[in-house]
Order: C-alpha cells, then sequence, then structure tokens
C-alpha cells in the first residue's frame, strides 16, 4: 500500500474563538484527484492553506509528502491561488510564464538553460497551449490564460497540486477541458490533485473523490456512490439545488444547461 500525500486528521482549526474546521480528516493519495465543494466561508481555502504551511492550526495531525506543511522541498509542492486578473498586466510572454515555474528548481543562483525551456515547452504542450508560446499574457483568454498557469506549476515538476477554484470565471467549455487536462496530468504523470470548486455539478464527472466541507468534512467518498439527500442539505443548506451531472442526470438528458 502507498502512503498518502496528503494526510489529515482530526484537524481543528479557529480563528479567534470561531471554530473554522471541526474535525476534519482527509486523504490524496499518489495519482489521485479530489475536488473540495462547499459553499462560501466553508472553510475550503483554509483547509489547503493549513496543507501549504501557510496557515497555523490548533488541533489534529496534518502531513504533506510525509512530512510537515510548509517544509516540503522546493518545487515538490504547486499552488494555484485563485485566477488573479491582474496578472494579465505582467508583460510576458507564455512561455516566459511558464519558465518561471522552474524557479524553485534550479535555485536563486541559476539562470534556466535550454533544457528548462525545452521543459517549459512540453508543458504548454501538455495543456495543449504550443501554439501560445510566444504570444503575451494579455491576449489570452480566461481558460488559455489558467492552462498556461497550469504549465507553469507543471514545470516545476510537483508530487501534488493544490488548486483553489481554479475554474472561476471559466465558461463551461473551457470549465470542462480544464478538467480534461488536469486528469490527463495525473494519468501522465501521476500527480495527485486537490482542488477547491464551486461546481459539484460538473467536477463530479472528472475527480476520484468529491469532500463536500461546510466547517466540517460532511462526505468523503469516491464519485458514482450517490451523496445522500441529507448530506447535500446540511453542507449547502435547504434552498439551494444541487445538480448532480452524472449519467442519471435528468436535467442533463433534456439538454438543458447548468446554469
Ligand atoms: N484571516 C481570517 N481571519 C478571521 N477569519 C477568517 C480569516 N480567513 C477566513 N476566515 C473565516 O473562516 C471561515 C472560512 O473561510 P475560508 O476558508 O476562506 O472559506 P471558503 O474558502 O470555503 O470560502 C469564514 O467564516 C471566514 O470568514
Ligand atoms: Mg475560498
Amino acid at each position: 500500500m502507498s502512503e498518502p500525500r496528503i494526510n489529515v486528521r482530526d484537524l481543528t482549526v479557529r480563528y479567534g474563538t470561531k471554530i473554522a474546521l471541526d474535525r476534519v480528516t482527509l486523504d490524496v493519495m499518489p495519482g489521485e484527484m479530489v475536488s473540495i465543494v462547499g459553499p462560501n466561508g466553508g472553510g475550503k481555502t483554509t483547509l489547503l492553506k493549513v496543507i501549504l504551511g501557510m496557515k497555523a492550526f490548533d488541533e489534529g495531525t496534518v502531513q504533506i509528502l510525509g512530512g510537515k506543511p510548509g517544509h516540503v522541498a522546493p518545487g515538490e509542492v504547486g499552488y494555484l491561488p485563485q485566477i488573479n486578473q491582474h496578472l494579465r498586466d505582467f508583460p510576458i510572454h507564455s512561455l516566459d510564464l511558464v519558465l518561471m515555474g522552474r524557479f524553485p528548481r534550479l535555485g536563486l543562483l541559476k539562470r534556466p538553460g535550454p533544457k528548462d525551456r525545452e521543459l517549459a515547452a512540453a508543458c504548454l504542450d501538455i495543456v495543449g497551449m504550443s501554439d501560445f508560446s510566444d504570444v503575451p499574457v494579455q491576449a489570452l483568454s480566461g481558460g488559455q490564460l489558467q492552462r498556461v498557469f497550469i504549465a507553469r506549476a507543471l514545470a516545476m515538476e510537483p508530487k501534488v497540486l493544490i488548486l483553489d477554484e481554479p475554474s472561476t470565471g471559466l465558461d463551461a467549455v473551457s470549465q470542462e477541458d480544464f478538467y480534461v487536462t488536469l486528469r490527463r496530468l495525473r494519468d501522465k504523470q501521476g500527480i495527485s490533485i486537490l482542488m477547491v470548486s464551486h461546481d459539484i455539478g460538473v467536477v463530479s464527472n472528472y475527480v476520484d473523490k468529491i469532500a463536500c466541507l461546510n466547517r466540517r468534512i460532511h462526505y468523503h467518498g469516491p464519485v458514482g456512490e450517490e451523496i445522500p439527500e441529507k448530506v447535500i442539505q446540511e453542507v449547502f443548506g435547504r434552498n439551494i439545488q444541487i445538480l448532480v451531472h452524472n449519467k442519471n442526470c435528468v436535467t442533463c438528458r433534456e439538454g438543458h444547461s447548468h446554469e
């Protein structure tokens, strides 16, 4: 049996007296793709930050790549925070943005060489953006830019990729493309992926496990298992209708879109 790349046990996190995470337990195995879904303020970003070593925690244990958060070797863990539109103003070509992903591996004093450029180009290819290597990032659509950011994370050759709402701002088609790209990475390189998504409907088609988080993890199991109605109501509240997008999804079969 292989060891989990991310292992969270009974994690409790408070901001002052307010409990943001309450005895949360979660594993991400090598090559596994896991999505956290849940309402705003449910603690999703907090959980990612604890795993990344960016936020201290009160109780429980957290391990990433067998060690403490924040103590992994440079380049082992890639993190894509929520997309920052201001990064678009950065005057840089796609390939050079990807090349920046090599910096943690190179260390401070080394400049990227031909091998690094080759790798950066290969990463752009993986995300289907080879044709855009000389295009300034300002000229890219939201979905294209997001894929270039993924390529940058890949150029680091991480073992774990952590993404916070990576599909926000993408239209439905780009969203599906994006998840397909992530899956390809998982399949080709065995990267473990932990991401936050708002869209339980779309994401459930692509990931191995979904964890519903609203201060506590309410459900944590393989996709395909039906999420009990009671759990959905506890996590999202009674007034929100969740469309679970799978082969039984009546709404899809009738050709309606999910929003
Ligand atoms: N720096 C902070 N100081 C105080 N409270 C915070 C801070 N960051 C987040 N919170 C609170 O913790 C809860 C979880 O926030 P967050 O992890 O950002 O949720 P999500 O990403 O699911 O929207 C929210 O109630 C939020 O207001
Ligand atoms: Mg958040």
